[in-house]
């Protein structure tokens, strides 16, 4: 293996939407030559609110149908769903010992999606980030790809892996770096440009799904609130206008294209003829990959297996990190 080893999860707990596909799974694709990359379909996570058991089954399918629709590999790569492998939630206790209730208090997400009742979230809600700092650590990964959105949950696996290691004075943990993609590290809601994309957004319109079809797509390009203006003249413009900038934003990342170059081309343009391109670009993105998830959805064996024999390579990792771990922390001898 490469010294250089990523780790990234993807919650099943919803449809898989661009900003997603933008934000985190392009970089899994884009880094897997130049990294021992693990990539983990998180259904632990997605327990800490309420699944249907039968949807949770097929979303986790579903991811995986995506990443490999996307061009990740599965034998390059280890790819394995979250609860196949029990060494994440054991790791996940020992540092929920190292972690202080301070540090999980100042979690933003955990403070949007508990919202005003706080007292009736589940606990799994609120030690969230403890179990993701142990997804990452358990395989000593030094890279992490995700979104804008976790890098708060980074920052406390850092502080975590810091503390314990201060601790029992060792270098057992290695401090996890963030990859984050600046141009679509925070893809937008259609609906509202200033909230992101999310999968649990009550209204369809808020997002593209990577499997939604032509028709849909344009659609929702349509719908895609914004100004009454024309098209903007400058990145200064388009940075003061919300909701046209995150159009702008999805264009240049599906185009792979510049930004300024881009509001060369339709500065004072009407936005109908930006949005139809817009359009036409993103289907450019979404159409290969949702037609490969299509048909590997027909076959729910392969996935699977696809998914246990990952398991089983994770496992080879995180049983013999634990095991060391145990050791260091005087739950077996040395
Ligand atoms: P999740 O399932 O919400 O999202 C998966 C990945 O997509 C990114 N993302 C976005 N990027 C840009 N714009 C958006 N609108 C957008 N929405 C989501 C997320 O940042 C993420 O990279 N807690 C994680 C899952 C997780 C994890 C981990 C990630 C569990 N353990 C360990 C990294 C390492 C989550 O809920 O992602």
């Amino acid at each position: 293996m490469s010294n250089k080893i990523i780790f990234s999860g993807v919650q099943p707990s919803g449809e898989i939407h661009l900003g997603n596909y933008l934000g985190a799974i392009t970089q899994f694709v884009k880094n897997q030559d130049s990294y021992s990359s693990i990539f983990s379909i998180v259904d632990l996570h997605a327990i800490t609110l309420p699944q249907d058991p039968d949807l949770l089954l097929q979303r986790s399918r579903e991811v995986l149908a995506i990443f490999l629709a996307s061009g990740l590999s599965h034998t390059k790569n280890i790819i394995f769903k979250q609860s196949e492998v029990p060494e994440h939630t054991q790791l996940s206790w020992i540092l929920s010992c190292t972690a202080r209730i301070g540090w999980l208090n100042r979690m933003t997400q955990f403070k949007d999606k508990a919202g005003k009742n706080r007292e009736n979230a589940s606990v799994g809600l609120y030690t969230y980030p403890i179990l993701m700092a142990a997804d990452i650590l358990l395989y000593k990964a030094t890279h992490v790809p995700v979104g804008d959105d976790q890098k708060q949950h980074l920052e406390l696996a850092r502080d975590i892996a810091h503390k314990f290691n201060t601790d029992y004075k060792s270098n057992f943990f290695i401090l996890p770096e963030p990859l984050i993609n600046k141009s679509s590290m925070r893809i937008m809601s259609l609906r509202d440009g200033s909230k992101k994309m999310s999968k649990s957004d009550i209204s369809d319109y808020s997002r593209v799904l990577m499997t939604d079809s032509n028709d849909e797509i344009h659609k929702k390009i349509k719908k895609a609130k914004t100004d009454s203006m024309k098209m903007p003249d400058s990145l200064e413009e388009a940075e003061s206008r919300l909701e046209i900038n995150n159009l702008l934003n999805i264009y240049c990342a599906c185009r792979n294209q510049d930004k300024k170059t881009t509001i060369a081309s339709y500065a004072s343009k009407e936005i109908s003829v930006f949005k139809k391109d817009l359009a036409e670009s993103i289907i450019s993105v979404v159409e290969p990959i949702s037609m490969e998830t299509n048909k590997l959805l027909d076959d729910h064996n392969y996935l699977d297996k696809v998914l246990s024999e990952g398991a089983l390579n994770a496992r080879k990792i995180s049983r013999k990190n634990l095991s060391e771990l145990y050791a260091l922390i005087g739950m077996i001898k040395r």
